[in-house]
């Protein structure tokens, strides 16, 4: 969704940005002096982006668009209005920590309208949990609470190891936003509240269960966190008074189109109560949803129906009033033992998110247990809303909305156990452009033509760094589809094909992370002559330009130690969303699309991705 939504943003006019120095406050000295020491994000040459553009074109758009759109983009480089925009960047750039990361904040993230779940939040599905009882699955939640505390502390002691890509350190920055952190509606735009940055940093956690929400004190009078028992003592007290499941699910609030639940957000917290538990949750460090039972499915289609139920909640029945979707971060653990998370993304990537999981599952393996304090503690707090029948009102039009969303929403999650990273690293090639190369063909096998495709690269080698695009359809992944499909060509030479493809894509990873890629350049362009208020320049009244941002294939690789998988909503109504964690010896892979598109479906892209990876593994020689 986020190209239309930057669009949409586009056209819709844009107030002015400012152009300030993000503060540092809340940021501890040593991380502080590391982001200090990071280098700025450059702005790439004119021409090489609008070369690399005419290129990324090429597969893309007819020989006929193409010429007319190179026309365009002379004018663009002759005319003076490219370089005036340049120049007008480079000056934000010396200006700016970071060029494009308010913008982008507020293009793919505040001013986007859509719903947060399903179009913009990403799930992550872990293994599932097998509990034996009630206690079981409140022990797992006090200790997966114990884990992401442990993580915590490392962040406010400052001792988080600085993270590498590609041997250069990156930016540590939204590690210092995923907690305690929350989205809020705004009318037009939204805003992010980071409660670290008060005076009075939150030491509580939010729990819900049956709709209701409670906070939950999770450090103790002496300030140290309470231990794993005592959390599963006060998880059970909260699971015994909310055991009423008649209670309205005010979180599915949250699911609605921004600005529907920013009118309704007014009104709930016209009421005094309301309006300070609201703030309880957006204050608190993080969410645990303890959820109903889902209706039970075969163990094939399990983890796609996880992937749903992590995403939206399985619906208004279900457990998506079981959520405060505005929540960075929410773990979900169910009776039934799904096990998962689900994060709003405005603050931060995938990758921050899955190294806290591997940290907290680290910790979970731990046996030790901590000797408890004797002192009884307090009862967990419940959070009371007043129900008027204007909110109440707003709680019938959210449901019947979530519902048409879970409708729509059409997930399969692929676990490929045939071979992993190992594979194409035996035969020194990237896994990644190897997974990127088989969603290309497997696209092109079902749809007989290639499409535009987004992957997400890091751009935390730079300061306040967030993400660019990788193009994974290139003229050389088009030419050995082509080869694939052409019966008469020898394996050979097909190898040959893939082997170049494999190469550029590696090329192209490598320009995107070092601040190369063109994407947000072009998008910084388009920006700064909407600022100017000059008439727009044609390049990006293009049918070229439109074609290259739609991307029907949004894909990202989100890879961790555990064996999980994140998964997000497709960009766009007739694509895909698809995120795979190559792990040594399988991958994880979750595609979704929209029920609503006849032309696309989940389960038949991923037999198609199947098959080419197969395909593409026999190539090499293997079995
Ligand atoms: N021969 C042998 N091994 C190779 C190889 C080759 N030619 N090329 C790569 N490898 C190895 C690497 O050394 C690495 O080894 P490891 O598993 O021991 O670490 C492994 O293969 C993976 O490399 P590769 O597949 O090339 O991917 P990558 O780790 O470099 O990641 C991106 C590529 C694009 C995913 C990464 O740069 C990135 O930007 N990640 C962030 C994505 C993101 O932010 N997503 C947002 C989601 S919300």
């Amino acid at each position: 969704m986020l190209a239309v939504l930057v669009k949409s943003a586009l056209r819709s006019g844009w107030a002015k940005p400012c152009v300030r120095v993000r503060p540092a406050a809340h940021i501890p000295e040593r991380t502080l002096a590391h982001q200090e020491g990071l280098p700025k994000l450059p702005v790439p040459p004119l021409k090489q982006t609008c070369e690399r553009y005419l290129a990324a074109l090429e597969p893309l758009v007819s020989r006929e668009e193409l010429d007319h759109t190179r026309a365009l983009v002379e004018e663009f480089l002759r005319g003076g209005v490219g370089e005036r925009l340049q120049r007008g960047l480079e000056r934000r750039a010396r200006k700016t920590d970071n060029w494009l990361s308010e913008w982008w904040m507020q293009a793919a993230y505040l001013d986007c309208r859509m719903p947060v779940a399903v179009y913009t939040s990403p799930g992550v599905v872990l293994p599932r949990m097998r509990f034996q009882d009630r206690q079981g699955q409140m022990r797992f939640a006090a200790k997966l609470i114990a884990g992401v505390l442990d993580f915590k502390s490392l962040i406010d002691r400052d001792a988080l190891p600085v993270e590498h890509l590609s041997g250069k350190p990156l930016c540590m920055d939204q590690y210092h936003q995923i907690l305690s952190s929350c989205r809020v509606p705004g009318p037009k735009r939204d805003t992010v509240v980071n409660h670290t940055l008060g005076k009075a940093p939150p030491t509580h956690i939010t729990v819900v269960h049956n709709f209701q929400f409670f906070v939950l004190e999770v450090y103790g009078s002496d300030g140290a966190p309470l231990t794993v028992d005592q959390l599963q003592v006060q998880l059970e007290k909260i699971w015994n008074s909310s055991l009423q499941t008649n209670k309205e699910p005010v979180g599915i609030l949250t699911s609605q189109h921004r600005n529907t639940w920013g009118k309704a957000y007014n009104h709930l917290i016209k009421d005094k109560t309301n309006k300070e538990s609201v703030r309880s949750i957006q204050k608190s460090i993080f969410t645990v949803c303890l959820d109903a039972p889902m209706p039970r499915v075969s163990e094939d289609v399990y983890l796609s129906r996880v992937a749903a139920q992590i995403l939206h909640g399985g619906g208004a029945r279900w457990n998506s009033g079981n959520r405060w979707f505005d929540k960075t971060l929410q773990f979900i653990v169910g009776e039934d033992g799904t096990c998962g998370l689900v994060y709003e993304h405005a603050p931060a990537e995938g990758p921050p998110i899955v190294y806290l999981i591997d940290h907290v599952v680290k910790y979970m393996q731990r046996t030790e247990t901590l000797p408890s304090p004797m002192i009884p503690l307090a009862m967990p707090q419940k959070l009371r809303f007043n129900i008027t029948p204007e909110v109440k009102r707003d709680i019938e039009k959210a449901k019947q909305n979530m519902n048409m969303m879970v409708h729509d929403l059409d997930v399969k999650v692929l676990a490929f156990a045939h071979f992993g990273k190992n594979v194409p690293k035996q035969h020194e090639m990237s896994p990644d452009a190897f997974v990127q190369t088989a969603l290309q063909l497997a696209y092109f096998r079902i749809y007989s033509s290639c499409c535009s495709t987004y992957e997400s690269a890091s751009l935390r080698m730079f300061r306040y760094g967030r993400t660019d695009v990788i193009r994974s359809t290139t003229t050389d992944s088009l030419n050995f589809i082509r080869g694939m499909e052409d019966p008469s060509r020898p394996n050979a030479e097909r190898l040959a094909l893939l082997q170049k493809t494999i190469q550029t894509h590696k090329d192209n990873t490598y320009d995107a992370i070092h601040g190369q890629a063109i994407d947000r350049h072009l998008l910084g362009l388009k920006m700064l002559s909407i600022e100017d208020l000059t008439s727009m320049p044609e390049i990006f009244m293009d049918t070229s330009f439109a074609v290259a941002q739609h991307y029907n294939l949004f894909t990202s690789q989100v890879g961790s130690r555990t064996d999980c998988v994140m998964c997000v909503g497709p960009m766009v109504p007739d694509g895909y969303g698809v995120c795979y964690n190559p792990m040594e010896e399988h991958v994880n892979i979750a595609i979704t699309a929209f029920n609503s598109c006849e032309d696309t479906n989940a389960a038949r892209f991923a037999r198609a991705v199947e098959d080419a990876l197969l395909d593409m593994r026999a190539l090499l020689g293997g079995q």
